[in-house]
């Protein structure tokens, strides 16, 4: 098990974890969370393909979303480019793969079983939406019942109001350092904050790109 508690908040900085293995040669992740040590677990990971390199063919129990960071991601479908937003729902199945390498951000098995909505979204094509302050742009991706997703764009020097999260608040950092009075978290740097945490965020000079996700976490 890894960071399964989700009363506490969690910070995981990638770039200083260890990647691990995977059941497919060319395959690494990096391990942010699971539930156990197995194929069947709950996790959130960083996976990087190799060029040239495939997984095996794997049905989505519980769904499977993902967000290319690097690359270009591939399975039956299509191809994916750094930016695409995916949302494989339960039973589905695919077998994905990556001519030139790709890096990918993974949730898998956390899907709300009525969510059964099939959505990729290249964030490179589509409008942001203004923030709730003054340099914060929006652009949602998802939501069902009080899980929200979205990416949020700050520009540098940026500061937020202080705000509680309902239900926790799960971020991924894609560019940039996003801040809050408790720490700095640089590129692909994961953070959880349980259900009613507080803070204050902000961006320093360098502004951020951050894939926010809030509600999922009464558990
Ligand atoms: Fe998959
Ligand atoms: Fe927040």
């Amino acid at each position: 098990m890894l960071n399964q508690n989700f009363n506490e908040k969690v910070v995981m900085h990638s770039s200083c974890l260890d990647t691990i293995s995977s059941p497919c040669s060319g395959v690494k992740r990096t391990l942010l969370e699971r539930s156990e040590d197995s194929e069947y677990a709950i996790s959130t990971t960083l996976v990087d393909f190799e060029a040239g390199s495939f997984f095996d063919e794997h049905i989505h129990d519980s769904g499977e979303e993902l967000f290319v960071l690097e690359g270009t991601f591939s399975d039956e479908s299509g191809d994916y480019a750094a930016g695409t937003y995916i949302r494989n729902p339960h039973n589905t199945k695919h077998k994905p793969f990556s001519k030139e390498g790709c890096k990918l951000f993974v949730k898998l098995r956390q899907f709300n079983k009525m969510d059964n909505k099939k959505i990729i979204i290249n964030t490179s094509d589509e409008a942001w939406l203004p923030g709730l302050v003054d340099g914060l742009s929006v652009m949602p991706l998802h939501n069902f019942e009080h899980e929200n997703t979205a990416l949020v764009k700050w520009k540098p020097n940026t500061r937020f109001t202080p705000h509680q999260h309902f239900g926790g608040e799960e971020i991924f950092v894609i560019q940039g350092t996003f801040y809050d009075e408790y720490g700095s978290y640089p590129k692909y740097t994961w953070l959880r904050s349980p259900h009613l945490s507080q803070h204050t965020p902000y961006t320093l000079d360098d502004g951020a790109l951050i894939f926010v996700k809030t509600g999922h976490l009464l558990r």
